[in-house]
């Protein structure tokens, strides 16, 4: 095989590591999901059952790699942090990227059907994806609350929005117009006062997005009482299987989804693990 005079073309294959100890971030993103929303008849401004698969694909991911120590995710996309002394495929970026990127799609269009039950599919979803490094915990913090700020803030405006349109009647130009220039203030004196919604009601996951946090658990006896976060169905057959870890009582990991504040510094607090290594 090797000595073949064919076997040169292997050299133009050149490695294309990761640096060493940093932080990986790889954000996925729907590829035109302007689109792929309007032909599936998503709910405006949001869609909880498409905002639920998305939580679906990647909690699976994060069942599959156990180095992603979290995710965040809102709209179509999903950023996942691994840990920094990860060594997944020697730190191989074209196959840390390739792999998560065609797993999560492989389990949003697996389990579509869990939560679309009367629409099919009418054409395969794609995503696009990106491998970020960052040195410092610092870095990783404001990633996250970059994201999250982002996701308050495309929220605060889409409700509007489209309050304007499907209550007060506006074209879409219209609502543009109105809303030009407009302050946050602004939005939320006039979402109460025209259309009677405290914005401060809406939905968490709709405000905050999907945290979706590796959790370390001890399971002393009683390896049942895992709580595999309450609002998923059951996770697919081959993936239930748990680690050896469990039948030799050590520390096991969870995987927890949550719609709660990642800017403040609560959460990380109570996390520790997340940024350590
Ligand atoms: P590219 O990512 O550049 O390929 O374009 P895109 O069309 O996916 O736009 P982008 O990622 O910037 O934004 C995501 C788009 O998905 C939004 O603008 C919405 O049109 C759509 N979308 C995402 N979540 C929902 C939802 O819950 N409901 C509805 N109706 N649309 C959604
Ligand atoms: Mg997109």
């Amino acid at each position: 095989m090797a000595g073949t005079k064919f076997a040169y073309v292997r050299n133009f294959e050149l490695p294309d590591p990761l640096l060493p100890d940093t932080y990986l971030v790889c954000r996925l993103d729907g590829h035109s999901f302007h689109r792929f929303s309007d032909e599936h008849g998503f709910s405006k401004p949001n869609d909880e059952r498409a905002l639920q698969l998305m939580d679906h694909a990647a909690k699976s991911t994060m069942i599959e790699f156990k180095d992603i120590m979290l995710a965040f995710g809102e709209s179509d996309e999903f950023s996942f942090l691994f840990r920094k002394s990860t060594n997944l495929y020697n730190r191989r970026h074209s196959k840390i990227l390739t792999m998560l990127t065609s797993y999560f799609t492989s389990c949003y269009v697996f389990n579509w059907s869990q939560y679309f039950p009367d629409t099919p599919l009418r054409y395969p979803p794609s995503f696009d994806g990106r491998i970020v490094v960052y040195p410092t915990e610092r870095a990783i913090r404001d990633y996250f609350s970059w994201r999250q700020a982002d996701t308050h803030i495309n929220n605060l405006h889409n409700t509007i929005f489209w309050a304007l349109i499907q209550k007060g009647g506006q074209t879409t130009t219209e609502a543009h117009a109105t809303l030009r220039g407009t302050v946050s203030a602004t939005k939320h004196e006039m979402l109460f006062s025209r259309f009677g919604i405290n914005y401060n009601e809406i939905s968490q996951r709709f405000k905050k997005g999907s945290v979706i946090v590796r959790e370390i658990v001890h399971i002393p006896s009683h390896p049942q009482s895992i709580n595999e976060g309450d609002e998923m169905p059951p996770l697919d057959p081959p993936r239930q299987k748990r680690s050896k870890a469990k039948k030799k009582n050590k520390l096991e990991t969870t995987v927890e989804v949550l719609h709660c504040d990642i800017i403040g510094d609560e959460f990380w607090l109570a996390r520790p693990h997340l940024l350590q290594n």
